[in-house]
């Protein structure tokens, strides 16, 4: 069996070398009758490497016959149609060996990736598949990827896919539900800009979906997967050599890979949280109704954005240009919030901007806002640690125990209530949650009595009991010695 293959591949190898020894006289007729092929094959990367016409259509391209020439004996297949144009391709691309005899070391996977690739489905007229190799590299004229004038060269290939994913008609026929706005939100991004001034380096529609293998994005295999997206940013953003001479940062993954943010997605999974596009866009444009990327925290986190608009910060804010929620949470490595933020000590957030001194009224309010959390939080403890106290002590404490809940809803509250900065809205949470710990410590405080109670009863009862037997005891042992006595 192997050898039969080596026998067919050197066998193949011999023809080729043949054709490519004498001159390629498909070309050169073809050339004479200066038709579109034989124009645009004069600068075709497959003729510089001494492919024939015949590598791709077949026949014998060293006669200057053309019946001889184009016969189906001498294996012409004319013009390739449907999916036998990617076949024929792939008769080259997909295999190393014959990449290998002509000296190059390219990829072979471009076919196997393209059939498992959304543009495999078929398309709605015939039974090929939506996309030929040649729709994106053309037929004739092929030249390096990297050679701008390449259909694929990344100044290039914006168009090449917008010819389709643009056009409304053609995209409504296959899925009515799919945008048609990629090319037009690109545009106004960083990378649409920079790439319309004729910077190739930045991100493209190839870039973040790759080109063979490009998936729905909703196919956990797709570059752009919600959790595998990250990563296809990260490809360039974290690529300190490739983005020298940008004058921007190289660490918003690192970053964001400890964030609250970056856990939930790379490691839990959780499709609630955001990646990069949730707070950039997808083609780089805002959400939708978002006018500042400060804003987009406030689509999942309403409630925060709502307080925080109503608050004294909004406007302060606004006259010092600060980013509404990213001054004080930073923007890649928010991490979780905690209690430590809020306060007067030096790592709090607002002593930031307030002191005694310096914008006071704040520093009041931090301090007294810190102090009401501290004071709660005590004082959950302490209504828990009775619970717990009263619970293994064995008493029906139930209701008091559900009120826990309710504590732990008024301080989670509060944390929320502290984006108002305002210190009578955050007082009022608190003391719900401070009457509800009072509630609870005296409920699980007289459980606790009742108990004791209880215990002291029934240790006074036993004692009772214990001398009533004993007095039983001893009077019927005196009965029976008396009744002894009499029989003697
Ligand atoms: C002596 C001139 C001559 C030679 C040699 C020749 N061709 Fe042609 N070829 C033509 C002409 C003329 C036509 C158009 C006439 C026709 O449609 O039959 C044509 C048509 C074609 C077509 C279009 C067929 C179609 O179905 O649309 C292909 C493809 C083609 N040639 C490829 C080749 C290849 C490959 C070779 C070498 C193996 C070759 N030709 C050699 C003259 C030539
Ligand atoms: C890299 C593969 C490849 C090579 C090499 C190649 N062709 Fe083609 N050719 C094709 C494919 C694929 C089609 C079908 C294109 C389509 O329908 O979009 C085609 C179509 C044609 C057609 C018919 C349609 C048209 O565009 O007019 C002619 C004629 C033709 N080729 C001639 C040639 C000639 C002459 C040469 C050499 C100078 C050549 N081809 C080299 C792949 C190739
Ligand atoms: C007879 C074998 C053969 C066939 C058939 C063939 N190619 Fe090629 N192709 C090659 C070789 C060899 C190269 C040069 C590779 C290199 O430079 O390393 C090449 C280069 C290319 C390149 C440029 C890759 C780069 O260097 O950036 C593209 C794109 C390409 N081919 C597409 C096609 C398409 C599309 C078809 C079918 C229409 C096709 N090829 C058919 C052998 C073939
Ligand atoms: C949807 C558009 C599209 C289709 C269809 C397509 N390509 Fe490509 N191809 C690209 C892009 C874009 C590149 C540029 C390199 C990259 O980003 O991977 C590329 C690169 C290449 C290269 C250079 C080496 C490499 O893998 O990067 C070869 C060779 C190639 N394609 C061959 C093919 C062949 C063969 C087919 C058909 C089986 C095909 N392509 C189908 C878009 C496409
Ligand atoms: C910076 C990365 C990036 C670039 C550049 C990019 N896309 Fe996207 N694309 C995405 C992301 C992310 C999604 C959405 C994923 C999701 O919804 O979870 C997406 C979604 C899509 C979709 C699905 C429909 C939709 O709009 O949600 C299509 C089609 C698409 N892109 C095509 C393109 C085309 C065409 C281009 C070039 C004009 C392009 N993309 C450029 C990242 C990118
Ligand atoms: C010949 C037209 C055509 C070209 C060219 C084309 N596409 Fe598509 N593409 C489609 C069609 C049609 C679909 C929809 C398939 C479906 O959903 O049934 C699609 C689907 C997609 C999807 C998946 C959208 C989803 O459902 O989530 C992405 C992403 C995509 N294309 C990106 C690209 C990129 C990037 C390019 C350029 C490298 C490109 N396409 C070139 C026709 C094309
Ligand atoms: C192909 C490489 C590449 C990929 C992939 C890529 N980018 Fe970029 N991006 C760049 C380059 C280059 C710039 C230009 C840097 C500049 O603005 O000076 C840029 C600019 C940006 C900017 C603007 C920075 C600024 O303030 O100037 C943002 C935001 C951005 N990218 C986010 C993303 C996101 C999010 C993704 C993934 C969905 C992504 N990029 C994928 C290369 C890439
Ligand atoms: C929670 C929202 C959010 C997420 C998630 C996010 N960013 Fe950002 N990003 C921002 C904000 C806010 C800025 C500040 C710049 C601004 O306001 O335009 C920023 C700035 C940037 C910049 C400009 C340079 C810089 O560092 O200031 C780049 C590049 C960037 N982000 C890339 C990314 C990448 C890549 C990811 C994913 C790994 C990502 N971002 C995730 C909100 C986010
Ligand atoms: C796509 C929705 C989404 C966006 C946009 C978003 N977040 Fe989040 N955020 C979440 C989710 C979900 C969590 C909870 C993650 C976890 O803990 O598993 C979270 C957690 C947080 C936490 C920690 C909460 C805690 O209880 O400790 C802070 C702080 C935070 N986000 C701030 C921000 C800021 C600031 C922005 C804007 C720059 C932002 N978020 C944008 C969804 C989002
Ligand atoms: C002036 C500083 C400051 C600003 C501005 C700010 N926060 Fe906070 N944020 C805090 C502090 C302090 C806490 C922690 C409270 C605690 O745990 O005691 C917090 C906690 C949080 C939490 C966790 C508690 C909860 O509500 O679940 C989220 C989420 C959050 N902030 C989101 C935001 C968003 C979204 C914005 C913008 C609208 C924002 N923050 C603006 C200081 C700030
Ligand atoms: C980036 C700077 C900055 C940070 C951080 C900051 N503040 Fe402020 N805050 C201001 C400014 C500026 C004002 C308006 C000052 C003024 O007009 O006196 C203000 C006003 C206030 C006010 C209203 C005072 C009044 O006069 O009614 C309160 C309350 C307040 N801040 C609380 C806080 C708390 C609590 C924190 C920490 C969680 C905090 N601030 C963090 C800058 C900041």
């Amino acid at each position: 069996m192997k050898h039969f293959s080596l026998s067919l591949i050197f066998t193949f190898l011999l023809i080729l070398h043949l054709q490519a020894r004498g001159q390629d006289q498909c070309f050169e007729c073809h050339k004479n009758a200066e038709d579109n092929p034989s124009k645009l094959f004069d600068h075709d990367i497959h003729h510089q490497k001494g492919i024939t016409c015949a590598g791709c259509h077949g026949g014998n391209s060293q006669t200057d016959d053309m019946e001889q020439a184009m016969n189906k004996k001498a294996g012409f297949i004319g013009r390739p149609q449907g999916d036998d144009i990617s076949r024929v391709c792939a008769s080259c691309h997909g295999s190393q060996e014959k990449m290998k005899y002509f000296g190059s070391s390219l990829p072979t996977n471009q076919w196997k990736n393209l059939q498992t690739s959304i543009h495999a489905k078929p398309a709605l007229k015939g039974k090929e598949q939506i996309v030929q190799c040649t729709t994106c590299h053309n037929a004739h004229g092929i030249v390096s990827v990297k050679n701008p004038s390449s259909p694929v060269y990344p100044l290039n290939v914006v168009k090449t896919c917008a010819r389709c994913h643009a056009d409304v008609a053609f995209m409504r026929s296959y899925n009515p539900s799919l945008p048609v706005d990629q090319l037009e939100k690109y545009r106004t991004s960083v990378h649409g800009m920079r790439n319309g001034k004729g910077d190739p380096k930045t991100a493209q529609c190839a870039s973040c979906h790759g080109s063979h293998n490009i998936r729905a994005v909703k196919d956990v295999k797709s570059n752009v997967y919600f959790s595998n997206l990250p990563g296809t940013c990260a490809k360039c953003h974290s690529n300190t050599a490739y983005m020298k001479e940008y004058k921007i940062p190289t660490d918003q993954y690192e970053k964001y890979a400890k964030s609250v943010h970056g856990i939930a997605v790379l490691q839990k999974h959780d499709p609630g949280a955001p990646a990069c596009n949730n707070c950039h866009g997808n083609h780089g444009a805002m959400p939708p109704g978002i006018e500042s990327i400060s804003k987009v925290c406030g689509t999942c986190h309403a409630l925060n954005a709502e307080l925080f608009a109503s608050s004294p910060h909004k406007k302060a804010f606004e006259e010092r240009k600060l980013p509404e929620c990213e001054t004080c949470h930073s923007n890649h490595e928010i991490v979780a919030a905690t209690d430590k933020l809020l306060g007067t000590a030096p790592e709090a957030v607002c002593s930031r901007c307030h002191s005694a001194v310096q914008n006071p009224n704040g520093y009041l309010a931090a301090k007294v806002m810190r102090g009401l959390i501290d004071t709660m939080e005590n004082r959950e403890e302490y209504a828990k640690e009775l619970v717990d106290e009263a619970d293994q002590k064995g008493m029906d404490i139930s209701d008091a125990k559900f009120k826990l809940r309710d504590i732990r809803q008024a301080r989670l509250q509060s944390r929320t209530m502290v984006h108002a900065f305002n210190e009578a809205k955050f007082e009022e949470v608190v003391d719900n949650g401070l009457k509800t710990a009072d509630f609870v410590i005296s409920e699980s405080q007289s459980s606790i009595h009742e108990y004791f109670f209880r215990r002291i009863g029934l240790a006074v009862s036993t004692i009772i009991i214990t001398i009533l037997a004993l007095a039983l005891y001893a009077f019927v042992r005196r009965l029976e010695r008396k009744k002894n006595e009499v029989n003697k």
